[in-house]
């Protein structure tokens, strides 16, 4: 088979699994949600699209009864703890996140006991256990505010050393006590990287992700989540960006912004997890009702409360341990 034929045949095959979609979405009553970082295919189904904030606020607020969360483990989680009455499905029982993994309850138990009074900060990239046992949450988008809300001045963050690095850079009268985390897509990233891209891109802008080493957010024209990226490249009078984040960005960003460009510093930033949701796994999802995430009622409560915190924490403004 010729390559044409064959891009016709896998085209006309993802329009047949799309129908599908659409057909059980109805039958089943379902939304589909999807993070920023999914495949081109899997955003163009989806009922709502955001990041991880906007994800879990979604969620809340949809009528559906079932939830097909393209994404990560730790977003349907999140997603599960919010609605338990929903059901939360994750197509691919493995795409997990290699950040959230990078603490364990016993490692962060042993830093509470060395700092009895500082509190504790998760990003939303962990599991339901790390939340049951912090403070308060915070995602990429929020993390300035949500640290900058709490009483206390000493805060364990946990689990991305990049991203609690960055915080301290902008709330300096709080004193950040950082976990060895991060996540190896940012990280791939490099100086060097950015440093040819803008060579290769004269007059362009870098946007990055606060994930990224901090030599990379260094070079940065702007430091956002990736909601905050769609933002700012509306906003923007430049007319090129390099996106210092996972490549799904791309999708919408030129689809939202027709006149501008768009490019990646190095095609390292792909997320394979991310990239394991497929239309195929969407259908499979819908039509065995698969993968239900759950969280037992005695972790889901207090790692309920830690996300809520952070829901609240425009309209809170003080949180004391
Ligand atoms: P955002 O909250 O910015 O979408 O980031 C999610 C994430 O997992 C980054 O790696």
């Amino acid at each position: 088979m010729s390559a044409k034929n064959h891009k016709k045949d896998d085209i006309l095959y993802k329009e047949e699994l799309k129908r599908k979609i659409t057909k059980l979405k109805k039958e089943r009553n379902a939304a589909i949600i999807v993070h920023n970082y999914q495949r081109d295919e899997i955003q163009e189904i989806a009922d709502f699209s955001g990041d991880s904030l906007a994800l879990a606020r979604a969620a809340i607020d949809t009528k559906a009864e079932i939830l097909v969360f393209c994404g990560v483990h730790f977003m349907a989680e999140s997603a599960s703890i919010l609605n338990p009455d929903k059901k939360v499905l994750l197509p691919v029982k493995e795409a997990g996140c290699p950040l959230a993994d990078m603490i364990t309850v016993p490692s962060l138990r042993q830093k509470k006991k060395e700092f009895p009074r500082a509190a504790v900060v998760c990003y939303v990239n962990s599991s339901a256990e790390i939340k049951a046992e912090s403070d308060i949450s915070c995602t990429s988008s929020n993390a300035i505010e949500v640290v900058k809300s709490i009483k206390n001045k000493r805060i364990i963050f946990v689990p991305d050393k990049n991203l609690g690095r960055y915080v301290q850079s902008q709330v300096p009268e709080k004193d950040i006590i950082l976990w060895e985390g991060y996540c190896p897509t940012h990280l791939r990233l490099t100086e060097e990287d950015v440093v040819k891209a803008k060579k290769n891109f004269p007059g362009s802008e870098f946007i990055a992700h606060p994930e990224c080493r901090p030599e990379v957010l260094k070079l940065a024209d702007h430091i956002c989540s990736t909601a905050g990226m769609f933002k700012y490249a509306r906003a923007s009078k430049a007319k090129e960006f390099i996106i210092g984040t996972e490549g799904g960005m791309l999708y919408k960003l030129k689809k939202e912004n027709p006149d501008k460009k768009f490019c990646l510093p190095t095609p390292r930033l792909v997320c394979a997890n991310m990239k394991l949701t497929t239309l195929g796994w969407v259908v499979h999802s819908l039509e065995s009702l698969v993968y239900e995430v759950k969280v037992s009622p005695q972790i889901r409560e207090r790692a309920r409360q830690t996300l809520e915190r952070m829901l609240r924490v425009t309209e809170k403004p003080a949180l004391k341990r």
